[in-house]
């Protein structure tokens, strides 16, 4: 039986960007019979667009099938972007790359190469033999300088050596019984597209009849799956994963005739299989960009997590092609375009609807919430990294470091709580009208919840949830204040403040599965307003005050991140013990987290893979430090150069002389 595979939906149309075409038979065949596969699916773009060329990229190494298949990967040269050249933004020791795409034909000691505007590089096999594992011959040829330079890599450290030099290996010689079952659950959570993993499902409860879409791959779930994966040396399905939903970012995508900004990528998609006529079947891509969600909830921190996955692959396996790539270069840009479009907001934080995240129910979140912001602000460092510098996105650099400058500011000074901050606001004078005014936002100190002041430890501090004018939600928001500590949004003494919040309430945040999403729950008449009366967010439970073991493995980075591995170790060994028994339960309810959730699937893969990533992590901490973000003090000065050249008087920021830059 013959298969196609196409992404589509009924409903959708294709744009001219993306089509993935092949039969499954010729996947792993000659590189013509690609081509022409390829060529006879182009017909069916938009007239007019330039037909998707065709790039056979080489397989990462350390999978299962043979270590010397090609895949076949269609991309296109948007016509809105210029080829990157070859300088990279932010990359450090690896700054210089040429960029390469070669077309290799299995049997065949012919090469083509595609050539980019400056330099190129001629990758052949020698003796004539693609199929054995010998070095490639790498000839890079500089256009400008008129040098030669050959060099021999062995395949495989194409992919597993990083520029820090660290070797990917396997990551342990001995599993113990969990993690060993643990393993096992994430790759039966695997989903194939056309034969080739693509990514993992939500939760893969066989007892479960009803799976509404959690039989779906959703972007934000596969990221700790992405990064077991990757920390074990497994790259192809990360990469599988990075260029398909890059594909479904160009579709169109309509709630009731509206369509939303290009640059969104869906919250989920599916597999599914399509009869056509006669016995041919076609398995087709079918993304959810919220108008099947249920509340419609447009998944705003899809697009982030993507560009911060793409960032942790290509420093995890080394391998910087795929980042380099024109298709995914142009997929960062409209992520972030998206992003910075100009709108009506005072703010430099990203202004989203409620439930535009993790939390993707109503939880009173809208505006601009902390979780949002962490993970906007690392993807802004991610773009600035990975984003080729030349005419085309010099402006896009230069609007991403103000924004970073901008943001990191604002979070930093507006959001903090600690004892001191607390006072200031308990004194605040309200309704001040004028340019220095030190309660910018008009914050009523009624405000304060009574809970807040004998929670706050002396030495602790946090982000709190979300600001908008006279509203801070002093709500502890667990992911959003990890992900400061990871990126740096924070500064690394407020860094410190946070960690030790978490470890002096301990039984609050941690309790008896780590970790609780927020604290405290929404009760009584806040929960039936903010919440709507929503009885799966009844107070404890789920995202309202609920515990969720996927948040382990960002605990543990912003652990080893901060020098307190202790912690990381503690709660991870907790949630060990009980995991398994508890069939990796998506989520845990009352105050402390002592029961499974009410409504809690089992088999959660993220939970499963955040254990697993966690686990990893702690066995080698040194890998870490490849998945977070320091310090950026260029940001900082960039910050005071701004103030001193803006034309204004009265800057708000010279105003709050914040104690807290540096
Ligand atoms: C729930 C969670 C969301 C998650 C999804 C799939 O909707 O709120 O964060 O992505 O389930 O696990």
């Amino acid at each position: 039986m013959n298969a196609l595979c196409f992404i589509g939906r009924s409903t959708m149309r294709p744009s001219a960007r993306f089509l993935i075409s092949r039969t499954s038979k010729s996947f792993l065949g000659s590189a013509k019979q690609h081509l022409r596969s390829n060529r006879t699916h182009s017909s069916l773009t938009n007239a007019g667009r330039p037909a998707p060329a065709t790039i056979i990229t080489p397989r990462p190494p350390l999978l299962a099938a043979g270590f010397n298949t090609y895949r076949l990967m269609s991309t296109v040269f948007h016509p809105g972007f210029a080829p990157p050249p070859i300088a990279f933004a932010n990359r450090g020791s690896f700054g210089v790359a040429s960029r390469v795409v070669v077309v290799r034909q299995q049997h065949s000691t012919s090469v083509e190469t595609r050539v980019n505007e400056g330099n190129f590089e001629r990758i052949y096999v020698q003796n004539g033999n693609a199929a054995a594992a010998k070095p490639l011959v790498v000839e890079r040829i500089d256009k400008d300088e008129n040098i030669r330079e050959v060099v021999s890599v062995e395949e495989g450290d194409l992919n597993l050596r990083n520029p820090e030099g660290i070797e990917i290996v396997s990551p342990r010689k001995e599993e113990s019984d969990i993690e060993k079952e643990a393993w096992k659950l994430l790759n039966d959570a695997v989903v194939r597209y056309c034969g080739s993993p693509v990514g993992t499902v939500a939760a893969n409860d066989p007892g479960d009849k009803t799976p509404l879409n959690y039989d779906q791959v959703f972007i934000r779930d596969f990221v700790p799956s992405a990064l077991a994966f990757l920390l074990r040396g497994e790259g192809e399905i990360v990469r599988n994963f990075l260029l398909h939903t890059l594909q479904l970012q160009s579709w169109e995508k309509t709630v009731d005739c509206y369509s939303p900004g290009q640059g969104l990528m869906p919250a989920s998609f599916k597999v599914s299989t399509v009869t056509l006529d006669g016995d041919k079947t076609e398995e087709v891509l079918d993304p959810d960009f919220g108008e099947s969600a249920i509340g419609r909830v447009a998944p705003v921190d899809s697009g982030l997590w993507w560009i911060i996955m793409l960032r942790a692959y290509g420093k995890i396996t080394g391998d910087y092609t795929l980042q380099e790539r024109v298709d995914v270069q142009t997929g960062i840009k409209l992520v972030l375009n998206l992003c910075l479009a100009d709108g009506f907001d005072m703010f430099p934080s990203l202004l989203v609807t409620d439930g535009s995240c993790m939390i993707d129910r109503r939880m009173g979140i809208h505006g601009h919430p902390l979780e949002i912001q962490a993970l906007f602000y690392s993807a802004l460092r991610c773009g600035r990294e990975m984003l080729a510098v030349n005419d085309g996105s010099k402006n896009l650099v230069r609007t991403i470091n103000n924004r970073l400058s901008a943001l990191s500011f604002h979070i930093r000074e507006y959001y903090w709580v600690d004892m001191k901050k607390m006072n200031e606001i308990y004194r605040y004078k309200t309704e001040e009208y004028s340019l220095d005014a030190t309660n910018k936002f008009n914050i009523y100190p009624e405000q304060i919840p009574l809970w807040l002041m004998d929670w706050i430890p002396e030495e602790g501090g946090y982000l709190i949830g979300n600001l908008q004018p006279a509203h801070m939600d002093f709500r502890f928001f667990t992911l959003g204040n990890l992900w400061s500590v990871i990126s740096s949004l924070s500064t690394p003494k407020q860094n410190e403040a946070i960690l030790n919040l978490i470890e002096g309430k301990w039984n609050d945040i941690v309790g008896h599965m780590p970790l609780k999403i927020c604290y405290p729950a929404l009760e009584n008449e806040e929960w039936r307003i903010i919440t709507g009366s929503d009885p799966k967010n009844t107070p404890w439970s789920y995202h309202n005050g609920g515990s969720w073991p996927t948040l382990l493995w960002q605990f543990t980075l912003a652990c080893i991140k901060t020098g307190r591995i202790e912690l990381a170790r503690k709660a991870v060994s907790m949630a060990e013990s009980k995991l398994v028994a508890d069939r990796w339960a998506e989520y845990y309810d009352t105050r402390n987290g002592k029961f499974i959730g009410k409504q809690a699937r089992l088999y959660q893969t993220w939970t499963i893979a955040g254990f697993l990533t966690s686990k990893v992590l702690l066995e080698n901490p040194e890998k870490a430090s490849l998945l977070f973000w320091e310090e950026d003090y260029e940001l900082l000065e960039m910050c005071v150069c701004a103030l001193s050249k803006s034309g204004r008087k009265k800057c708000s920021r010279v105003a709050a002389k914040s104690q807290i830059l540096v």
